[in-house]
């Protein structure tokens, strides 16, 4: 039996440390080979005392183990420093975000079968936090496109679309008034579509029109490429389709490291209630788990992914949910609900 892998786990803040609590008890429950070490960031890596948002011995254990579970972590508005998330996503180079959107069985929302996977350029564009003040009344934010970064989402998200078997990818932009950065955006897609996958469907929209269209039918659409920006966006709207944050899960992958991660945020509004969706995270940890079997041969992860989606899909089907989606289950109920039927 090969050795298990080791997964940092990062509970972040505001509801983070629920929703961990509650996917972790879920992923022990399934018997997966996995071993976990707790490592911090965001503000909880300062309020206990580690002196940084994101501290160095954090990066080296994802370095280490190349695969991290992370809970939301609090950006404070303002006030001089960056965002964790984003300086997380640059310092290890995971330049491929992943979400998948899926309609969930037992979750009424106006669109039935949608099936969506948002695939975002994760490390440049307006985040790239080049920002200047230019006089006392004036500022500025760069958005900053390299030939490098461009491409090599675009060979990403079109490898991704050739292994998932999906039907289209399109990419999103606005080339016609940011001729410069989205315009070579354009540019590399275009190359790998006709270069490198001529046989997948390939199209562009300009971003609000398309998105109009995604929200009158969503059945139109199958995989959409987005420079960073517009890809945060475009998911949360495309996450409301489906029932909302509590069932959007993701992925930001790089050439090394992956860190699995829900869509959305630490949700001061109800942390510390126990009443938040664990479902986005129990997702991130399964694509987690699909992650370990393609890359590293474990057909153990493959199986405990099958196991906890099925789980999900029954307990959702049966009612048993959290306030978000209409039901009354607490985050541990809800992981109870889940556990109850990966034993029976
Ligand atoms: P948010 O996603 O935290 O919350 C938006 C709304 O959705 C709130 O009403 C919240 O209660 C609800 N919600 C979110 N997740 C939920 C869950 N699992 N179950 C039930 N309800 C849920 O977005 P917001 O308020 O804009 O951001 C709060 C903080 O989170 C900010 O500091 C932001 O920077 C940070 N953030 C961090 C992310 C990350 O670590 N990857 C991603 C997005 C935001
Ligand atoms: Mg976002």
């Amino acid at each position: 039996m090969s050795k298990p892998h080791q997964v940092v786990l990062i509970p972040g803040d505001g509801i983070g440390p629920e929703v961990m609590h509650a996917t972790r008890r879920v992923l022990e429950a399934t018997g997966a080979p996995l071993t976990f070490i707790e490592r911090h960031a965001g503000e909880s890596a300062l309020a206990l005392g580690l002196g940084e948002l994101l501290p160095a011995e954090t990066l080296d254990a994802i370095r280490d183990c190349h695969l991290a579970l992370k809970g939301p972590c609090t950006t404070p508005i303002g006030s001089g420093f960056r965002s964790v998330n984003v300086a997380l996503r640059k310092a290890l180079n995971l330049y491929a975000a992943v979400r998948p959107v899926r309609s969930m069985p037992g979750v009424k929302t106006r669109f039935e079968n949608v099936d969506l996977v948002i695939i975002r350029e994760n490390t440049e564009g307006l985040y790239s936090g080049v920002e200047n003040v230019i006089t006392e009344d004036v500022v500025a934010s760069m958005k900053v496109a390299t030939r490098p970064a461009c491409h090599r989402i675009s060979l990403w998200a079109f490898r991704y679309a050739t292994h998932r078997k999906r039907k289209r990818l399109t990419v999103f932009h606005k080339a016609n008034i940011m001729k410069l950065t989205d315009g070579m955006f354009l540019e590399e897609a275009r190359k790998v579509a006709k270069k490198d996958y001529p046989n997948i469907p390939y199209d562009e929209m300009i971003i609000d029109a398309a998105l109009m269209r995604v929200v009158q039918d969503p059945s139109k659409f199958d995989m959409m490429l987005c420079e960073n920006l517009y890809g945060d966006i475009v998911s949360d709207l495309c996450a409301g389709l489906v029932g909302g944050l509590g069932v959007t899960p993701g992925a930001n992958i790089g050439d090394t490291d992956a860190v699995f991660e829900a869509v959305h945020g630490s949700a001061p509004d109800i942390a510390g209630k126990g009443i938040a969706n664990p479902l986005a995270l129990m997702m991130s940890a399964t694509m987690m788990l699909n992650h370990i079997a393609d890359t590293r041969e474990d057909e153990r992860c493959r199986a405990a992914a099958t196991a906890i989606r099925s789980a999900y899909d029954r307990a959702l089907q049966e009612g048993d949910k959290t306030g978000d989606l209409g039901g009354s289950l607490g985050t541990e109920a809800f992981a109870d609900a889940i556990i109850a039927r990966l034993k029976g």
